[in-house]
């Protein structure tokens, strides 16, 4: 029999505060074929780090698949814990319906261990503050550096307005000091934030059509967004809700997608305003940053791939 894949699929451990987009983006990579999720490290942000394992424990069980989870930062390095219940609700997931979160026991593996269990060097994806990162890299740098061959972030903004104060991006304000000492850690690190992230968006056209379905992991799914797309509407007017995580997770599948720039990046550490800004300064450490994006493609796959019962066509306006 041939080979379906007659490559080896890429192998990625994410770290992630599930979170609505981080739920169609951590299904997108369990139903990729060219990657091989070796790992789910999980974290405070979107909501707290217990009911961030109850969800990632809940979307694996929905789509059939037994992962390691690990658990990375419970809060930022030095900021105050802050979570976004009006962006993704009380447990992190909308209106879907999830089991009671436990407590965390304290010998699950942090993403270090989960990073030094592999194999080989893997692609990290971080879709959540950068803080699990920043504590891997400051127990075990020589780990970090050798497993991780390349990092792709969800995180900041150059040119588009900031998504939690008018400079930032929530997964750079959240812990700014945490992404600062991963970009100084020169791993290299790959910034997909609201540039191109903000061109992914799911229409309310799009989420209602999702409704409609009978299908039960189709109303779970549409029970999440409904809650995101009221948030878009009340917080900024859209008729529709961005899915950030989606796109460094699509990325790796079709590398196309997205435009690079070489940059020195430096992220505003003061308590004010401009708190998580990312923005070039000649200073800075070498990163590269996502500055175009193709969203027709994306939207593609993730229809073929995580949301099926529907069909719209890829040319569909995105923003
Ligand atoms: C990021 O913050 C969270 O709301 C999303 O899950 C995404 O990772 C976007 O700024
Ligand atoms: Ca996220």
């Amino acid at each position: 029999m041939t080979d379906p894949t007659p490559y080896a699929p890429r192998p990625v451990v994410i770290d992630t505060d599930p979170g609505i987009d981080d739920l169609l983006a951590l299904e997108l990579a369990l139903k990729s074929p060219e990657l091989d999720v070796r790992g789910i490290s999980v974290s405070y942000g979107n909501t707290v780090v217990e009911n961030a394992y109850r969800n990632a424990v809940e979307i694996l069980r929905r789509v059939g698949r037994r992962i390691t989870i690990g658990v990375g930062a419970r809060r930022p390095l030095r900021r105050e814990l802050v979570v976004a219940r009006e962006t993704h609700g009380e447990t992190g997931l909308g209106y879907a319906t999830v089991p009671p979160a436990g407590v965390i026991l304290d010998f699950v593996k942090p993403l270090e261990r989960l990073l030094a269990d592999q194999p080989a060097p893997v692609t990290l994806v971080t879709l959540g503050p950068l803080t699990s990162l920043a504590l891997a890299l400051r127990r075990e740098p020589a780990v970090v550096h050798e497993k991780v061959a390349r990092h792709v972030a969800m995180a900041g903004n150059l040119e588009a307005r900031g998504n939690t104060t008018p400079y930032a991006e929530f997964n750079a304000w959240c812990d700014p000091e945490a992404l600062d000492a991963v970009l100084r850690a020169e791993l290299p690190t790959e910034l997909v934030g609201l540039d191109v992230t903000r061109q992914l968006v799911l229409s309310g056209h799009d989420v209602n059509r999702i409704g409609r379905v009978a299908e039960p992991h189709a109303q779970w799914v549409y029970e999440a967004l409904r809650f995101y797309v009221a948030f878009h509407r009340r917080a900024e007017n859209l008729d529709g809700c961005v899915v950030n995580d989606v796109l460094p997770i699509a990325a790796l599948v079709l590398p196309d997608v997205l435009d690079f720039t070489e940059v020195r990046l430096a992220v505003d550490l003061d308590d004010g305003d401009t708190r998580g800004r990312t923005r070039i300064d000649p200073e800075g450490a070498p990163a590269r940053v996502a500055t175009r994006v193709r969203p027709a493609p994306v939207r593609r796959l993730l229809f073929d791939r995580v949301l099926p019962w529907t069909q719209t066509p890829a040319t569909t306006a995105v923003s």
